[in-house]
């Protein structure tokens, strides 16, 4: 214990950034079920942007949402924060899952990561990575180049079980039919998702969500959020750019993307200090979401730090009366 470099409690980011969520979470609650993609999504955009602008930094979003459905967003390179030091990288999903929000279906969360400037995957023109993930004690047996099988056999042995004892997460689309094949041949339990694999990717270091590997191509911004969360959590996550087509392609050539590279977490995000927070909007496995009460609201969220692996569950009661005179975040 002698020779451990002891440095003293420093600023937590992700404190500050669980206030981004819980005020997006707040706004875009209300259309749940309602089918208002688009509103809700505007919603969730604004308060996270007013939020985001109370913190002490020049907070430049690297990863920002919305490109892929042309939805409301915070834009790539938007400067947030109150422009003082230090700067920072931060990567935002203000809804994950606008369609199981939209239904009224589990698992809407809204997200926020925050890192050293400088430390964050920037995705260039790539909309879609594929990934695998898996928690703290199935670290170091994933490869994203080896087939599913070896995968889970790597998984299962880590974890002291047999195949058939894990369960895969994996998004439910067309592009997903010959894993899913491959998947069933090895008699692993399966589970689709219409949306949302953020949560997907955090479940996996979430034993309660008996989830335990993550795969399949989804969101790059979804993979650096997932990166962010599981670095602090103790997992870790690999990703490749999936191009959509061949000009995607030959544009992230020109831009020197290297389509072969395997995206490890360190090129996800390199910093050893970074900060998640997460915020339910629907209930789910992993939050609760969103609760309307007559003179108020309750949330419920994650915060993490990835220099000291604490990791919090925060549930917060909102009083309307009194945020509606500070802020238009809980408005009916
Ligand atoms: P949004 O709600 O932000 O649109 O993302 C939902 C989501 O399911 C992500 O979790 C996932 O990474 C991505 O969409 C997959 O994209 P697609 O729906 O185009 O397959």
């Amino acid at each position: 214990m002698n020779n451990i470099k002891h440095s003293n409690p420093d600023r937590n980011f992700a404190l500050e950034l669980v206030r981004v969520t819980e005020s997006a979470a707040l706004a875009s609650g209300r259309f749940m079920g309602r089918n208002e993609k688009n509103n809700s999504d505007l919603a969730a955009v604004e308060a996270m942007r007013l939020m985001l602008n109370t913190i002490e930094m020049t907070g430049t979003v690297i990863i920002g949402e919305g490109e892929k459905d042309d939805a409301p967003m915070l834009f790539n390179g938007e400067v947030v924060g109150t422009g003082s030091m230090p700067p920072i990288d931060i990567a935002v999903d203000p809804i994950d899952g606008t369609s199981l929000l939209a239904l009224g279906r589990a698992n809407a969360l809204s997200t926020v990561a925050a890192s050293e400037s400088g430390t964050m995957f920037n995705p260039g023109p790539f909309v879609y990575m594929n990934k695998i993930a898996v928690g703290p004690d199935a670290k170091h047996s994933i490869d994203i180049e080896a087939p599913p099988k070896t995968n889970l056999q790597n998984i299962a042995r880590a974890k002291g079980c047999n195949i058939e004892d894990l369960t895969v997460i994996i998004l439910d689309r067309p592009r997903h039919k010959e894993l899913i094949a491959e998947l069933r041949k090895t008699r692993a339990r399966i589970r689709l998702i219409t949306d949302g694999d953020v949560a997907g990717a955090i479940m996996t270091a979430w034993p309660e969500s008996g989830v335990d590997v993550l795969m399949g191509i989804g969101g790059t911004p979804e993979g650096v959020l997932s990166a962010c969360a599981l670095k602090c959590m103790g997992g870790e996550i690999q990703g490749k750019l999936w191009p959509r087509n061949e000009d995607e392609k030959s544009l992230g050539s020109k831009m020197g993307y290297d389509l072969n590279a395997v995206l490890q977490m360190e090129d996800l995000v390199s910093s050893d200090d970074c900060f998640f927070a997460a915020t339910g909007i629907t209930d789910g496995e992993l939050l609760k979401g969103v609760s309307y009460f007559g003179d108020g609201a309750k949330t419920h969220s994650l915060v993490m730090r990835s220099k000291s692996g604490t990791v919090r569950e925060v549930v917060s009661k909102h009083r309307v009366e009194k945020l509606i005179r500070i802020s238009q975040i809980i408005d009916n």
